[in-house]
């Protein structure tokens, strides 16, 4: 499974990056604003030169027209972009126009096995079905990923990524991976809860209260 990171704080990313075990990151709207940043795609450049893996930057337009322009600019900023698209009728056919063209793309705000048909035969590189939005309003945000997957998969032709993003624990994370969802878009703090176990703290204080007493130095 592919770790991408969402968030469009740059020092974040960097940590992440550092640990090697990032894929790429997806940002939106809402997450550029939060980092504050006077230039949108000053940071998209800065993050694409952070890391080699697909950077999801997300058009403000919402029509046809508009929204090719942006793709056509944000696309160009780095090889790594891959433009991110909302899913309605103008999204898709710019997404089938830029997928015809080998941009990569994310189609953003699925909440549905029907709008994830309509983005693999868009040609979409990614797809991102919200799961922590469906769970917020009771819906079962996971059952989505499995049927996504399954439909997907019946279908060699649909070569769209399942991209689970929304994400709101550890545990959204760990049931998709059963399914077979192919990468994650996990906030920086849900990355951090993945290392944490008490058991695992525990056992290496132990190791290391037992190792002093051997009075040995390994270098
Ligand atoms: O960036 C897309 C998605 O992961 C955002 O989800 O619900 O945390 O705003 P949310």
């Amino acid at each position: 499974m592919k770790f991408f990171v969402d968030t469009a704080d740059v020092n974040e990313i960097k940590e992440l990056a550092d640990t090697g075990l990032l894929d790429g990151v997806t940002t939106n709207p809402s997450l550029v604003a939060k980092s504050g940043h006077s230039s949108f795609l000053d940071l998209i450049k800065e993050i694409c030169d952070i890391v080699d893996g697909p950077v999801s930057a997300e058009v403000a337009a919402t029509d046809y027209d508009t929204m090719m322009k942006e793709a056509e600019k944000l696309a160009k900023i780095a090889d790594n972009v891959a433009v991110k698209l909302p899913l309605t009728p103008d999204g898709l056919k710019v997404c089938k126009k830029l997928s015809d063209q080998g941009i990569m793309t994310n189609v953003t705000l699925c909440f549905s096995s029907a709008q994830a048909i309509l983005a693999a035969k868009a040609g979409a590189t990614f797809i991102s079905p919200f799961v922590g939005r469906l769970d917020d309003i009771s819906h079962d945000g996971l059952q989505l990923i499995e049927d996504i997957v399954d439909i997907y998969d019946q279908y060699p032709a649909f070569t769209t990524e399942v991209l689970v993003a929304s994400v709101r624990n550890p545990l959204h994370v760990i049931e998709a991976a059963k399914m077979g969802a192919h990468v994650a878009t996990i906030p920086p703090k849900v990355i951090h809860q993945f290392y944490n176990h008490p058991l695992t703290d525990s056992g290496l204080a132990a190791f290391v209260e037992d190792w002093k007493k051997t009075g040995q130095s390994i270098l």
